[in-house]
C-alpha cells in the first residue's frame, strides 16, 4: 500500500540495485525536487553520492544558506559548494532580454557544474530530481514555446553519466510527503515553485548587485509578511519583481527618485493558467509600509492584478 515509508524503502532499494558501488552525483538547486532525490539516493549509497550546490546568487535571501545547512553542516551527505556568484554576474552585465538571460544562465550552469563534477572521480551516474509531472508534460510545455524553461533537471545530456530518477512516478504532493518523512525542513518541503534563472527573470532590465539586492530585500518582506499571514500555501507563488523605471516620491520633506516595486502573486493548480490572489487590503499595507521603510531604493509598491492568460506568471 501506499505510504510515505513504502515509497522510500522501494525507491531506496532500486536506487541501490541501479547503483551498485559506482558513483553519483546530484545538483541541487534549493528546490524541493532534487533536495528529496539527493536525500533518497544518499540514503541507497551514503557516501558514494556528491552532491553539487552552484551558488548562482540568483536565489532569494537564505536559500542558499539553507541548502548548506541541511545538506553540508546538518548531515552526513557529501557537499560541494561552488560560490558562482561573481561568474554569473559578470555573464549578465549589460543584458536585458530575457531569453537570452535564460541562454545564459543555463549554459553557465553547465559549464560550471561540468568543471566541478569533473573533480569527483569515477562517478558515473547523475542523479536528477524529474516528476512524474515533467515526464507527462514536457511535451506540451515545449510546444507553447512562450519562454524556454531551464531547470537544472533538465542538463547535461553531453557529460556521459546514466541518469538516476527516483521520483518520476511521484506527483509533486508526493514528493512533499517523502521529503518531510526524510526530515527536510518545512521551509525546503513546502517551497513555493521558483525558476531555474532565479531573481535574474525578476530584475526587469539589467542585472546588477544593487539592483539584486534591492528586489531581495523586497522579497524577503514579502515572504515574511505572506507566511506571517497564512497566505502562503494558499498561493501558488508570490514574489516581487523589480522594474526598471523610477518615480518621483516623498519621504520626511526629501524629494525622493526610486526603483517601484511590484507585488505578484498568483494562484493555479499547474501555472498553465493562473488568477491574481486576492490579498487583503490590510496585508498589502503592511507589505507595503514595510518595503518602502526597510528596503533603501525603492519609494513605491504595485499590485500586478493580471491573471494568466493574458499575463504570464513570472513578468520576463
Ligand atoms: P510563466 O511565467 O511562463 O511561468 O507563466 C510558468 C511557471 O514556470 C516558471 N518559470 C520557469 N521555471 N525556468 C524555470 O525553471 C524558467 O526559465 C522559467 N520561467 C518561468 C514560473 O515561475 C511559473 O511557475
Amino acid at each position: 500500500s501506499w505510504t510515505p515509508v513504502n515509497i522510500i524503502t522501494d525507491a531506496v532499494e532500486k536506487i541501490r540495485e541501479k547503483v551498485g558501488s559506482s558513483k553519483a552525483i546530484c545538483a541541487l538547486s534549493g528546490g524541493v525536487d532534487s533536495a528529496v532525490a539527493a536525500l533518497l539516493v544518499h540514503r541507497a549509497i551514503g557516501d558514494n553520492l556528491t552532491c553539487v550546490f552552484v551558488d548562482h546568487g540568483l536565489l532569494r535571501q537564505n536559500e542558499a544558506e539553507q541548502v548548506v545547512k541541511t545538506f553540508g553542516e546538518e548531515s552526513e551527505i557529501k557537499l560541494l559548494h561552488i560560490d558562482a556568484r561573481q561568474r554569473f554576474l559578470d555573464k549578465l552585465a549589460g543584458v536585458t532580454d530575457p531569453e537570452e538571460k535564460r541562454k545564459i544562465i543555463g549554459e553557465e550552469f553547465i559549464r560550471v557544474f561540468e568543471d566541478e563534477s569533473k573533480k569527483i572521480e569515477d562517478a558515473s551516474f547523475l542523479v536528477q530530481g524529474t516528476l512524474y509531472s515533467d515526464v507527462i508534460e514536457s511535451g506540451t510545455r515545449d510546444a507553447a514555446k512562450i519562454k524556454s524553461h531551464h531547470n537544472v533537471g533538465g542538463l547535461p545530456e553531453r557529460m556521459d553519466l546514466d541518469l538516476v530518477e527516483p521520483l518520476r512516478a511521484l506527483f509533486k504532493d508526493e514528493v512533499r510527503v517523502v521529503g518531510s518523512e526524510l526530515g527536510m525542513p518545512e521551509r525546503m518541503v513546502w517551497r513555493q515553485p521558483f525558476p531555474g534563472p532565479g531573481l535574474a527573470i525578476r530584475i526587469i532590465g539589467d542585472v546588477t548587485a544593487e539592483r539584486l539586492e534591492i528586489l531581495r530585500k523586497a522579497d524577503a518582506v514579502l515572504q515574511d509578511e505572506i507566511r506571517s499571514a497564512g497566505w502562503y500555501r494558499k498561493l501558488w507563488q508570490s514574489f516581487a519583481v523589480l522594474p526598471a523605471i523610477s518615480s518621483v516620491g516623498v519621504m520626511g520633506d526629501a524629494r525622493t527618485y526610486a526603483y517601484p516595486v511590484v507585488i505578484r502573486a498568483v494562484t493555479s493548480d499547474d501555472a498553465m493558467t493562473a488568477d491574481w490572489a486576492r490579498i487583503p487590503y490590510d496585508l498589502l499595507e503592511k507589505i507595503s509600509n514595510r518595503i518602502i521603510n526597510e528596503v533603501p531604493g525603492v519609494n513605491r509598491v504595485a499590485l500586478d492584478i493580471t491573471s494568466k492568460p493574458p499575463g504570464t506568471i513570472e513578468w520576463e
